[in-house]
């Protein structure tokens, strides 16, 4: 196996004059589980397409598998596996009958075909389901069986575009396990995803917004991007004291999450939570309960990505 298995090279993809992807350069490991993030509308879908052969790249290139997308895309399909967001199944076969319609694509036939689709039927836990219409599934039989038919052919290298949307704890969990035991026997992976916690199970994470780059790392190196302690606050009047906090010298940002205040509050500043007790009774606010709390990649996220965005509090970047 190569040493890279996926390698972009300033993509660029613009449909008319807006420009969807606008120069993303990465490169993912073989193995690795490598997360894609980025608000609604960045250009994570229009990248994998590039990166499936699907879509051509206005400019820049990406190599998958060592093969050129913009000069060889139909031979691409032979190293990948693709999951799309809208999981493109035959609502009129079955189970079975979608599996073999893929089979068919990816010239996966005869006694490989019986023997992985056998083999995947197990794994994926959908022998009872065999032999139903694809229409009639739920989201996550559904979900389970459009990973098959994107495993046939065993692909060394899988596209999958938020694969779990839709789909419960426990199935996003077992997806989660295959696509780790995937990774063990050399599966490269790149996922797109909207939930933190799944991005957390990833090796490296890259965070794009208006179809550029904006941070790549471990889980761990993106929470690091964000600079601060970070502090729960609980008061009785949550957005007056939003207001207040916004105008205290030495906290970097506020945010509501869910019935607490989160304040980011500079490295400088001696205590934290002296700081927010003061501001907080200048202004005649029983405050009921500040701690120290963990940041999370939710957190990194919104903070990255509100970075990017002109109207919002500025952070500074490591
Ligand atoms: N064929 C197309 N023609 C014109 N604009 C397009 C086309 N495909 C995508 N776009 C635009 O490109 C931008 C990026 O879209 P894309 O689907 O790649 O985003 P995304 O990051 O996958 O978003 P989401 O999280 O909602 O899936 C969007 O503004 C979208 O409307
Ligand atoms: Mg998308």
């Amino acid at each position: 196996m190569a040493e890279v298995a996926v390698q972009a090279e300033s993509l660029v993809r613009r449909f008319g004059d807006f420009t969807a992807v606008d120069g993303l350069s990465f490169e993912i490991a073989p193995g690795e589980i490598f997360g894609f993030l980025g608000p609604n509308g960045s250009g994570k879908s229009t990248t994998i397409r590039m990166l499936c052969g699907l879509l051509l790249p206005t400019e820049g290139d990406a190599f998958v598998g060592g093969i050129s997308v913009a000069e060889q895309p139909e031979r691409v399909r032979e190293q990948i596996g693709y999951m799309s967001q809208q999981f493109s199944l035959y609502g009129d076969l079955t189970v079975y009958e979608n599996m073999e319609f893929y089979g068919g694509v990816y010239g996966v036939a005869g006694q490989r075909f019986r023997s992985r689709a056998d083999a995947l039927l197990e794994r994926l836990d959908l022998h009872a389901e065999r032999d139903r219409l694809a229409a009639t599934l739920s989201t996550g039989v559904r979900q389970r069986l459009a990973l098959a038919c994107a495993l046939l052919h065993e692909p060394p290298i899988l596209f999958l575009d938020e694969p779990t949307s839709g789909i419960d704890p426990l199935a996003r969990r077992n997806f989660f396990e295959l696509i780790a035991e995937l990774s063990e026997q050399g599966v490269t992976t790149l996922i797109t995803t909207h939930v933190m916690d799944e991005a957390e199970h990833c090796h490296r994470l890259l965070l794009i917004y208006e179809g550029r780059r904006v941070a790549m790392g471990t889980p761990a190196d993106l929470k690091a991007l964000v600079p601060g302690r970070l502090m729960e606050v609980r008061v009785a009047r949550a957005m007056e004291a939003a207001d207040v906090l916004e105008q205290t010298t030495g906290v970097l940002e506020v945010s509501l999450f869910a019935t607490a205040l989160h304040v980011a509050v500079s490295e400088d500043v001696p205590s934290p939570e002296g700081l927010i007790r003061d501001a907080l009774d200048a202004a005649r606010l029983a405050v009921e309960e500040i701690k120290p709390v963990r940041l999370t990649l939710e957190h990194a996220f919104l903070a990255l990505t509100a970075n990017e965005s002109e109207d919002t509090v500025q952070f500074a970047r490591r």
